[in-house]
């Protein structure tokens, strides 16, 4: 979760009206150009990738950027890291920039790994003796062991991306520019690169994160932007933004469009009218995001008690189901059913689906009410938190909605006396057989 501790206002980047045009060949676009004009004769057209973006990051924040393939991050990031110029408008950062975004784009292939980190050092501006200070936590963080006595040219994939992370990521940077690069590398590596992101982010230091993993921006980052055909669509709350993304990434194109319009209008985007009753009872708590439905309408999702009574304040440690009524308007075929439990962030602390893998619910018929009761224990400390509810036609290669609703329902945990679980789960690490932690003394001073 964004530890908003060491936010300020200070801008640490500011981007002023941003934009940038790439100048496209007519002969990559099909038509009447390409079939009876010589390439080198048609007339090169300008593609705009960055339209009018501005916005402010300040010391000490953390900014999530998403948005679909080809929608202008990597650029936008190019040109605050000065590795491109843009056609308008005005970058400003304030001090040291490193960037995990052209990783190893300056390592010469017959240098070893070596010298291409004291190169590397050179050119971000370290002294040589700076970089000697510095070698032993780099070699450290890349772990490639002998191969740093070897040339670049002989590295796997792997190993180059953990040297030039090593490198670049020790470069104490103010701001961190990082770019989806944390795909790559094997899972114990991806989370040494989270956990020196986060040092950094606790250091005071501005961080700008590009990623398609929708739950990493809502974990690490207080802001997030929205981009897409170049243009800024949202910029605030994670989990919000993340939430409107989602729904328009999962919307049919011409609801993408009304979802756009919508956003463009009011800035504040409205939950959509699906006529159920949980919207009204629910509405000045929180806001449901009901999504279109498609084949199916997921009716009055809530909790209840052993008793079947509706609750909305969970005891730590007892028993509830979580339950909502499908309604199928189509024949559906391998339905499933599933819920998540969410905190107040949007981060995942865990849910269920109805049925395994390859045993889904063969068919459904049209016109057919089912009631879905999910078993659980609560496990979670004292919070506010959220539950979706999901329907899908599980397919072998993707599955599709028939019907969504995020934030569906909200729940608290209320505090017990004496709690000593720290965190989102309560793994009932302070009571075992009825005992509290024990502190035992196992050696005398
Ligand atoms: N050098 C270039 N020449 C021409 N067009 C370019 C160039 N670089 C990027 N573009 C175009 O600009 C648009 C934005 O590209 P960009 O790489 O910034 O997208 P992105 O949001 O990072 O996408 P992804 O999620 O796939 O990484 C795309 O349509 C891309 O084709
Ligand atoms: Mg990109």
């Amino acid at each position: 979760m964004p530890d908003n501790a060491s936010k300020n206002t200070a801008p640490a980047v500011s981007v002023q009206g941003i934009s940038k045009d790439f100048r496209v060949s007519s002969s990559e676009k099909p038509g009447f150009l390409r079939r009876f004009v010589p390439a080198p004769l048609r007339p090169a057209e300008k593609f705009r990738s960055l339209d009018n973006v501005s916005f402010g990051v300040s010391i000490g924040e953390t900014l999530g950027i998403v948005g679909r393939n080809g929608s202008g991050k990597t650029t936008l990031l190019k040109i605050i890291c000065g590795i491109m110029t843009p056609t308008q408008g005005e970058v400003r950062v304030r001090g040291r920039v490193s960037t995990l975004l052209d990783l190893g784009a300056g390592f010469a292939p017959e240098f070893t790994g070596l010298e291409n980190a004291y190169t590397n050092g050179a050119f971000m501006g370290f002294s040589r003796e700076k970089m000697d200070e510095k070698m032993p936590a780099i070699l450290d963080f890349a772990d490639i062991g002998e191969f740093i006595h070897r040339p670049v040219k002989t590295y796997s994939s792997g190993m180059y991306v953990r040297l030039a992370f090593a490198v670049a990521i020790h470069a104490d940077p103010d701001v961190l520019v990082v770019d989806e690069t944390l795909a790559v590398g094997d899972e114990s590596f991806r989370r040494k690169c989270f956990a020196r992101i986060n040092q950094i982010r606790r250091n005071g230091g501005t961080v700008i994160l590009v990623s398609h993993s929708l739950q990493n921006i809502v974990e690490l980052c207080h802001t997030a932007l929205w981009m897409e055909r170049g243009k800024i669509i949202l910029k605030g709350a994670p989990s919000f933004v993340v939430g409107e993304y989602e729904r328009f990434a999962n919307s049919s194109f011409e609801n993408q469009k009304i979802i756009l319009d919508r956003i463009a209008d009011c800035a504040e985007p409205q939950v959509p009218a699906q006529g159920d009753r949980l919207v009204e009872e629910l509405a000045g708590f929180h806001q449901p995001r009901v999504y279109e439905t498609n084949g199916a309408c997921i009716l009055n999702p809530r909790i209840i008690g052993r008793d079947g009574r509706p609750v909305g304040n969970l005891i730590m440690g007892r028993d509830y189901f979580y339950t909502y009524d499908v309604r199928f308007d189509q024949d559906a075929k391998n339905v499933r059913f599933g819920m998540m439990v969410k905190t107040q962030s949007g981060l995942e602390a865990g849910g269920a689906v109805s049925h395994g893998a390859g045993d889904a619910l063969e068919f459904v018929e049209k016109g057919a009410l089912l009631r879905l009761r999910f078993a659980f224990k609560c496990q979670l400390t004292p919070n506010v938190y959220f539950i979706n509810a999901g329907v899908q036609s599980v397919g072998d290669e993707n599955s599709v909605y028939l019907h969504r609703i995020v934030d569906a329902v909200m729940f608290r945990v209320t505090p017990l006396p004496g709690l000593l679980a720290t965190g989102i789960m309560d793994f009932g690490a302070h009571l075992k057989d009825g005992e509290r932690v024990s502190v035992e003394r196992v050696q005398k001073p």
